[in-house]
Formats: C-alpha cells, structure tokens, sequence
C-alpha cells in the first residue's frame, strides 16, 4: 500500500519506483533465469577445453598448439583442468625433436659381407623377439611354478626362481646397437661364435653359424647372450635339450646357472 501511495505523488520518479517495486517478483524470476543461463554457459565454457584436449596433446608438433597455449584463457582454464597433460608448461608441450644426428648407434660389422650382416641383424631381431615375451612371462608370479620353468630351471625354489627373473629382464633390456660382429677369423667347427665373457656384445662367428639354419643361430646368440658377465655371466654346463631337461632334475642349481636351459626357456618350442 505504501508503494500505491507513491502513484499519488504522480512525479515520474515515484511512478518509475512504483512501476519497478511492482515488477520485483517478475524481475526475481528473470534474475534467476539470468543466474541458471550464466552458470550453464560457465560450465559449457569449463567443459570445452577438457572436451577439445585430446586433439591438443596429440598434436604437439602441430604449430596451431602454439597459438591455443598462448591465448591467455585457454591457458588459464587449461592449467585449472585436472588432466595430467594439462599440467605441461608450454615449453614441454613446444619441445624440439632431437636432432637426427643423435640416433643410437648401430650394430658394428667386420669382415662381414653385406649377406652375413643381413643374416646376423635377422639373427638378433628374431633372438630378442623371443627374449622379450620370455621375460614377461617370467615376470608373471604365478609363472614361477610353471611347468616351463620346472622344465628347466628344476623344481619351485622362490629364491631361483628369482634369479632367473633377474637374468631375462638383463636379456630383455640388453642393447644390441653396441654389439660387434666379426666374421670370417673363427675356424671352429664345434661352436657357433668365439666370445669372451667379459666384452659384452663382441662376437666372432664360426663356420657353424653359416652352416647351420635359423633356429641355431637364434640358440648361438641367446646362449652368448647370457653368458656375457655383464648380463648374467652363467656358465655352459650342458647343451641340447635333452641334458638341459635332465640337468633340471639332477642339479637345478646349475641348471640356472646353464645358458642352454635359458635356450630353450626362451624358445619355448613346443611351448610348455
Ligand atoms: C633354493 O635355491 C637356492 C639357490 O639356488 C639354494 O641355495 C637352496 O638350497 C634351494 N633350496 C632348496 C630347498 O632346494
């Protein structure tokens, strides 16, 4: 009622008072409207970023990232997202790649012929593709008392078991680049490749890595492998599967200390 009373004042202010103080509940409505519209673009405005970050990280070499990161608010809602990525500095985010020169070196050859060298490269990458799921499998707990590993390694014994964890994920993590090849000096007929355990990846080849197929030269280089005093320094006891079999039961203890039994727990053929 005081608010009609201003209407008599009749003066335009109090007639706008009036025409204001009497639309308060339509306004309030509006204000709210107003609020709920603002909060849900807020949200929408928070959400895009998160939404558009895949393509952001994923393109760091794209040189539009650069642009994104320098605008002031994608930088400051970016660094507010709780994404990992987010987290990078730009100058992360801009890194130049390493220049080309600074590759891993590869593998030296000598006095090998461009055939041998192709021979030897197969030889390795063939070696370390069965290296490699050999370490996981052992690395597996539950693989230790596998029939692979009693196989060859003897009966379950925690404390071998993990010795010969440790010696795969040296087999596993070994670099190959390093390695020298020599050929054409060996003359052996019984062996594979002339080695000295304490140069790790200097092998000499002997005509048997010539003359015999694949899966002996796979054995060679597996076997020379882990007698390397750097990766496992194990001795070579026995050879052929059977002996590495029957070492297993007579005298586990050497039997993970044999390179053939780690032959053929690496090849697994027939897999157990
Ligand atoms: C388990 O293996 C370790 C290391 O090879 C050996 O010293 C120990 O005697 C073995 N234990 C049994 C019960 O065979």
């Amino acid at each position: 009622m005081y608010l009609r009373s201003l209407d008599y004042l009749a003066s335009p202010t109090a007639k706008l008072v009036f025409q204001l103080t009497s639309d308060i509940p339509k306004m309030v409505f509006k204000l709210s409207v107003l609020v709920t519209l603002s909060c849900l673009t807020g949200f929408a405005l928070l959400a895009l970023p998160v939404m558009g970050v895949p393509s952001l990280s994923s393109d760091v070499a794209d040189n539009t990232l650069a642009d994104n990161v320098n605008d002031v608010n994608l930088g400051t809602i970016l660094a507010d997202a709780t994404d990992e990525s987010l987290n990078l500095a730009p100058k992360d985010l801009l890194q130049e790649a390493p220049p080309i020169n600074s590759r891993a070196p590869q593998a030296t050859f000598i006095g090998c012929t461009i055939q041998q060298q192709r021979i030897i490269t197969t030889a390795v990458e063939e070696s370390r593709s069965l290296i490699i799921p050999a370490h996981q499998f052992a690395a597996v707990p539950g693989n230790f008392n596998s029939r692979r590993f009693r196989t060859w390694f003897g009966a379950f014994n925690i404390t071998r078991e993990i010795t010969v964890l440790h010696n795969l994920e040296r087999m596993a993590a070994a670099n190959f680049n390093t390695w020298v090849h020599t050929c054409g000096i060996c003359t052996s007929t019984t062996q594979g490749a002339d080695f000295d355990r304490t140069r790790y990846g200097q092998l000499s080849y002997c005509p048997f890595f010539w003359n015999e197929g694949p899966i002996s030269r796979i054995n060679v280089l597996v076997s020379r492998l882990v007698q390397f005093d750097s990766i496992a320094g194990v001795g070579n006891f026995v050879t052929g599967a059977q002996a590495s079999r029957d070492l297993a039961i007579s005298n586990p203890n050497r039997a993970i200390d044999n390179a053939y039994s780690y032959v053929y727990f690496v090849r697994n053929n027939p897999p157990l």
